[in-house]
């Protein structure tokens, strides 16, 4: 074994010893959390940094700011579509990663909850790459891996963030095999469970990507409906006809044109959204 091979060894054993350490704590903490009470609701209240939101885009709760009020017409157009058919639970999904369908969950349920004084649960269903309390600021002790893999009590995993009305339910330890979890009657129960415990309550899920795996199939069955985000110049057409495949199943209630080229101006941090249309699977004229 030459000098470069022994330091790549003597690296990886370290980093397993690492591993297995952080495997452990966890397992403590869990541990812990699941002896303690299990009649606790929401408790850790979060104050959020506004430039941490700012950095990452979440501007909804301005007033008066023109992106902000994109999200208001974004928000007034789901939930009339939604309300009208009793509909409380929105998945949100695109073709890729990085399209931004994080943001548009994270904007979307600040917009709901503070302008409309309805109660919003934020659950962050992309356990491969989960981003919701990064965009925050907040580092989230359990998540719903947590729940999954060591019966964290879902009450230990709920966070509340210093907006009024929202809750987040954070992906946890990150994993790789997410379908599986999403796919499992464990987390069906839990989608159940969410649903029914607080009848006034709109739940949004951050869903992972459309085309990476089959996660999103996995867990379609328990969201009433799904926009579809696009990331304009890059989403390809094919991706997009790709994704409204994998959702045939599923209902889609609108897709948004996020990063829009027409508001790209140097001088812009945020060019949101800009479209929003229910009847994209037939006519949009980039799907043909
Ligand atoms: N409309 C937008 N304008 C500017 N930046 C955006 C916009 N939407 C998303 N982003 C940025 O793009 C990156 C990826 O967005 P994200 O919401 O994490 O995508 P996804 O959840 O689809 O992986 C983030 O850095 C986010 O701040
Ligand atoms: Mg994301």
């Amino acid at each position: 074994m030459d000098k470069l091979e022994k330091a790549l060894q003597k690296a990886r054993e370290q980093r397993k010893i690492e591993l297995e350490h952080q495997s452990e704590q966890r397992e403590i903490a869990a541990q812990t959390a699941r002896e303690e009470p299990k009649n606790i609701v929401v408790s850790n209240t979060i104050q959020i940094q506004p430039g941490y939101l700012e950095e990452h885009h979440i501007i909804a709760h301005h007033t008066r700011s023109q992106e902000a009020d994109i999200f208001r017409i974004l928000r007034t157009k789901i939930l009339q579509i939604m309300n009208q058919s009793g509909m409380k639970t929105l998945g949100i999904t695109s073709a890729n990663y990085g399209d931004g369908k994080t943001t548009i969950a994270l904007n979307l349920a600040v917009s709901i909850a503070l302008d409309l004084k309805q109660t919003v649960l934020l659950v962050d269903l992309d356990l491969r790459k989960p981003n919701v309390t990064e965009y925050l600021g907040i580092q989230p002790e359990f998540g719903i891996t947590d729940y999954f893999l060591h019966d964290v009590p879902i009450s230990q995993c709920l966070l509340r963030p210093s907006f009024e009305r929202m809750t987040i339910l954070p992906a946890g330890q990150q994993i790789d095999n997410s379908s599986e979890v999403l796919g499992s009657p464990k987390i069906a129960a839990l989608a159940k469970e969410l649903r029914s415990r607080y009848p006034d309550r709109f739940i949004i899920y951050d869903m992972p990507p459309t085309l990476a795996q089959d996660d999103p199939i996995a867990f379609l069955p328990h969201v009433d409906a799904t926009l579809l985000v696009v990331n304009d110049g890059n989403t390809k057409i094919a991706e997009l006809k790709k994704s409204l495949h994998v959702l045939s199943g599923a209902n889609v209630i609108g897709t948004v044109l996020n990063k829009s080229a027409e508001r790209k101006q140097p001088k812009r941090i945020t060019k949101f959204i800009e479209y929003l249309d229910q009847s994209f699977n037939t006519s949009h004229p980039s799907n043909t």
